[in-house]
């Protein structure tokens, strides 16, 4: 049994094992088609939707673009929602959820709280390729990447440590910690203690030859109960595409949305007729709509007490970006260039 890579060793088995396990499992690019390009993600997706386009314009499949431009995240330190550097579980583990749907083999692989494995994206590609099966958990979905290839590594960074630590300390009151003065505390910290992190990265691409492919990974709710999965690795809640009609996923509070399947909706309301946006604000509705019932998704006024966001693209090239009542924005490249534009907001 090998043992997880230090810290130290990161920078070395990502630039070797972890980078030569994203490609296990591509498909060789083809020749280029004639259309556009386009890729849309979460607003920490702008090198994820630059990668996946540059990707596509060389004739990789949309599924592969998207993985490969999402992967830029899931290595990324600094993003707390997110693979490497994401926030543990409440045992200071950091556990990862990750889906993928490819369009044209309307094919779906997935991963849940999967521990030590940089690219769970790229794991749930080979569930969906070297399996009969769509979703694999815990310790036979790591046992599942090792035979591939893909290497164990340590996710929990410094900084995501400290965050963890300091939640620990401050939880309760009539526990034994005693929290370090808030002058001994770095000021990221403490800044990453004034929300509770739900972030994600979703990505939806559309290639040359007209064809889709999406993926949503993530470390999921920070602090969560170990063994809690999300919306991300859920095909119909955290992502869904049919590759005649339309792709979109979401980032936020997975909970609202395993009960709303609120991506099958998006993409079945596209198919029945209506503007992207319109269906995903109708999904938001739903999800305000359902949630009403159910007190543990409100505060004492009644308001949402959860932020949810969706983003998608139709196989016409339509996109859009929408989130409920809090502004946000989402990660866009048209073929020509990459920005981030603001998506519709819904107010309750
Ligand atoms: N949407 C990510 C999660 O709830 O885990």
């Amino acid at each position: 049994m090998s043992h997880p890579l230090s810290r130290r060793d990161f920078l070395a088995s990502t630039s070797a094992a972890s980078l030569a396990s994203l490609m296990i499992g591509a498909t060789p690019a083809q020749p280029p088609g004639p259309g556009k390009p386009m890729a849309v993600s979460s607003a920490n997706g702008i090198p994820a939707v630059t990668r996946a386009v540059e990707l596509m314009q060389t004739g990789l499949d949309p599924l592969d673009a998207a993985i490969a431009g999402v992967a830029i995240v899931e290595a990324d330190p600094k993003d707390h929602s997110v693979g490497y550097g994401g926030l543990p579980n409440e045992d200071g583990v950091v556990e990862l959820d990750a889906a993928v749907m490819h369009g044209p083999t309307h094919g779906a692989g997935a991963v849940a709280s999967l521990r030590n494995i940089l690219h769970p994206a790229a794991v749930a590609r080979l569930v969906m390729k070297r399996t009969r099966h769509c979703l694999l958990v815990g310790d036979g979905a790591l046992r599942f990447a090792k035979t591939h290839g893909f290497p164990e590594v340590d996710l929990l960074t410094e900084e995501a440590r400290k965050i963890w630590l300091r939640w620990r300390e401050t939880r309760s009151n009539i526990d034994d910690w005693i929290p370090a003065p808030e002058g001994e505390v770095e000021p990221a910290v403490l800044e990453a203690m004034k929300t509770r992190i739900t972030g994600t990265i979703h990505c939806s691409a559309l290639d040359t030859h007209g064809n889709l492919g999406c993926v949503t990974t993530t470390s999921g709710l920070s602090y969560k109960i170990p063994g809690r999965v999300g919306d991300s690795p859920i095909f119909g809640a955290g992502l869904y595409l049919d590759n005649t009609v339309a792709s979109a996923g979401s980032t936020g509070v997975g909970e609202v949305n395993l009960v709303n399947c609120s991506s099958y909706l998006i993409v079945e309301n596209v198919r029945k007729g209506m503007a992207l946006k319109d269906a995903m604000i109708d999904a938001l509705k739903r999800v305000v709509a359902t949630t009403t019932r159910n007190p543990r998704f409100r505060d004492e006024q009644g308001k949402p007490t959860f932020r949810v966001n969706f983003y998608g693209l139709t196989k016409t090239g339509d996109y859009a970006g929408v989130c409920l009542i809090t502004p946000a924005k989402f990660a866009v490249h048209d073929g020509t260039s990459a920005k981030l534009v603001d998506c519709e907001v819904l107010t309750v």
